[in-house]
């Protein structure tokens, strides 16, 4: 049977960095505040001018994990590109970014599942790779979350804590009797707490779709009830690991290193005690760019192989929660 194997990743962060001290001096809020309650200390952001929109920034990721994985565009027979941040309201960035690789008619899909857009895009890379639909996947995690962000003290809770960046990764169906590739996955959506996380305007439901009261009331901007996520990301991150070990028939000892989302370094580390993990398998960068949504595990992802903290042969467990309420967790293997 076909295994979905990665052939090569590449992140992106675009080079304006924005420190807590810096978001102080545009509303109420303190290094202390947001290092004490996230972890985070600093996040990439695109020019405050704009005209870069999350396909560009998928771009140079994605031209990076082709050169590593010795890949053309041309080579490619399908594009998954995960956001909650495209680039207009449509078409998708995936059109958009298959157009700036150069090719005419690979198909393009996009995903908009946020914080588990990524775990969701690996999933479905490996269910068109197990079809045969497709061979050599390209799978993009990407946003821009600064030209949506409310950077009055209106919106602090939720503007402090994201980011922009992107990584990619090449995928490859590859006959084998190994035991690799993705081994579990596990997806979830609750869309009972819709309302945890979103942005509602431009909205198809309203005539029209952004009104000048919209605007002034900032409905355009993401509104997050932080509490009850970080409540059930607790909760439902250790339920959901354990799921995937299981049908993996794993321990959590056989687990090399856990990829989780970074969306908060208290939830990651609530995990980790919950998991009864040793702090070195349980993977950071928060502290340095913030959440990052659909792109924050492969960004990790491609960091953690750069520093050798995995290689071939690991066994990693990709786990997170966000928006829709979506979850979920994947354990991948790396061929020796
Ligand atoms: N700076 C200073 N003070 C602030 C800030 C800020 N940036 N933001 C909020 N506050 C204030 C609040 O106004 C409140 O003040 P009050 O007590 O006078 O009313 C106080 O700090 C506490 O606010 P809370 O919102 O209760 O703070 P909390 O401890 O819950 O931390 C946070 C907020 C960091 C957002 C946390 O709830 C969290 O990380 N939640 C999970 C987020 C998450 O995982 N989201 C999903 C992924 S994202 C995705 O899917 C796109």
């Amino acid at each position: 049977m076909k295994k979905t194997i990665i052939r090569g990743t590449g992140r992106y962060l675009p080079s304006r960095v924005v420190t807590n001290d810096d978001l102080a001096k545009l509303m109420e809020t303190s290094d202390e505040w947001i290092k004490q309650r996230t972890g985070i200390e600093k996040r990439h952001w695109t020019p405050e001018e704009g005209g870069v929109g999350s396909s560009d920034l998928g771009l140079e990721a994605a031209k990076i994990a082709l050169d590593r994985a010795g890949w053309k565009a041309e080579d490619l027979d399908f594009i998954i590109f995960a956001t909650l941040s495209p680039d207009i309201y449509f078409p998708g960035p995936g059109c958009l970014l298959q157009h700036k690789l150069g090719l005419f008619s690979t198909p393009a899909l996009d995903i908009r599942q946020q914080c588990t857009g990524f775990l969701y895009g690996l999933a479905t890379a490996d269910s068109y790779i197990k079809s045969g639909l497709a061979n050599k996947i390209l799978l993009v995690g990407a946003e821009v979350h600064s030209t949506g962000l409310d950077i009055s003290t209106r919106g602090r809770d939720v503007t402090v804590i994201f980011g922009d960046g992107a990584a990619a990764l090449c995928l490859e169906g590859v006959e084998t009797d190994e035991n690799v590739g993705l081994l579990s996955v596990s997806l979830y959506a609750e869309g009972k707490y819709a309302d945890n996380l979103s942005t509602e305007f431009p909205a198809s439901r309203c005539n029209p779709r952004l009104t000048e009261e919209s605007l002034r009331q900032g409905l355009h901007y993401a509104k997050m009830d932080g509490k009850n996520i970080f409540k059930l990301a607790v909760r439902r991150l250790p339920e959901t690991a354990n799921k995937c070990l299981k049908d993996a028939n794993l321990l959590i000892s056989d687990i090399d290193l856990v990829i989780p989302h970074q969306a908060n370094l208290r939830i990651n580390q609530a995990f980790q005690q919950a998991m009864n993990l040793p702090e070195e398998k349980v993977f950071h960068n928060i502290q340095r760019y913030g959440n990052t949504t659909a792109a924050s595990i492969p960004i990790a992802l491609d960091e953690a192989i750069e520093m050798n903290l995995i290689g071939k042969g690991s066994t990693v467990l990709f786990i997170g929660l966000g928006a829709g309420l979506t979850w979920g967790g994947i354990i991948y293997k790396f061929p020796k």
